[in-house]
């Protein structure tokens, strides 16, 4: 490997968002706003928060408000400035200052593993991270940054993982494995599987949207059959690596939001509301004053 710091955060973004129509029919999943910030943005802050300054997002047809979002908006700084708005002038230009953004697109919907394939040229021979937008992660630390730290230590791929009880399991891709003897939270990876009945899951570790991987995984995903729903899965081609190389399991410490699903989004909203300063307390008096 070339480096062996992780710098690039990939954010696969080519999805419909059919859990969200009809508002995804014209708007990208990842702009649907928790609060007042696109969903992607607390994703692209997670990346900054752990080290990542170079972020490349894999986008599809309908997805350029993502691209807009991130530049500068002239016509709306400059009506801003006339007007004498600083404060939303400033919110404005954080956005746009953010960070060092790539475009790549994936011209199909073909699964989670090409959409990282799409990325191969622009990451090259070194480790990056995965953020799945959907999932949006509430932490003390930040999630990614958990998993960076414990990157820096074991230079292997390490994927985020949670508990998931019951039937449920089958809307993840799920992880088998031993733990690890000197961390609780880590296990040494022995299988994965994308989505499996709930009889078959070889345990109740869902994956969930954070991922560090070695550049390993771009070869075996270029040889790896397609899987369920007929897509090129990231599960099965990680399930490759362990061909050659450990992967760990990380149990993260924090709250994970499925912001992809309108309850999930609707609880976030809630629990990152009465968060806010600004809007909290009225929001508290106003939830208590409903009478359910
Ligand atoms: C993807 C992954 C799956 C993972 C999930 C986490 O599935 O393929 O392994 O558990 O994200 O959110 P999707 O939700 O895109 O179907």
């Amino acid at each position: 490997m070339s480096n062996t710091k992780v710098r690039k955060a990939i954010f696969p973004a080519a999805g419909f968002g059919t859990r969200f129509l009809p508002a995804t029919k014209s708007i990208p999943k990842e702009m649907l706003a928790l609060v007042d910030k696109p969903i992607i943005q607390y994703g692209v802050e997670e990346a900054l928060a752990a080290g990542c300054d170079q972020i490349v997002i894999v986008t599809g047809r309908g997805k350029s408000a993502i691209e807009d979002y991130f530049d500068i908006s002239y016509e709306l700084e400059c009506t801003l400035e006339k007007r004498g708005k600083t404060d939303l002038l400033a919110l404005s230009r954080n956005v746009s200052n953010m960070v060092h953004l790539s475009y790549v697109r994936q011209k199909e919907a073909m699964g989670l593993g090409h959409a990282v394939l799409m990325a191969r040229d622009l990451v090259g021979d070194e480790p990056f991270a995965v953020i799945l937008p959907d999932d949006v992660i509430d932490a003390r630390v930040p999630c990614l940054k958990q998993m960076v730290d414990i990157y820096n230590d074991v230079q292997s791929s390490i994927i985020a993982t949670q508990v998931i009880e019951g039937p449920a399991i089958s809307a993840y891709g799920v992880l088998a494995g031993s733990p690890d003897p000197g961390n609780p939270r880590l296990f040494a990876v022995s299988d994965l599987v994308e989505k499996p009945k709930p009889a078959e899951a070889p345990s109740k570790n869902a994956i969930i949207g954070r991922y560090i991987l070695t550049p390993a995984i771009f070869d075996v995903l270029e040889r790896t059959p397609l899987g369920t729903g007929g897509e090129l899965q990231l599960t099965d081609g990680i399930k490759g690596l362990l061909a050659t190389e450990k992967v760990y399991g990380y149990s993260f410490e924090g709250v994970r939001h499925d912001a992809g699903d309108k309850f999930g989004m609707l609880k976030a909203t809630v629990e990152f509301a009465l968060k806010r300063d600004d809007l909290g307390p009225q929001f508290r008096d106003y939830l208590k004053s409903l009478k359910l």
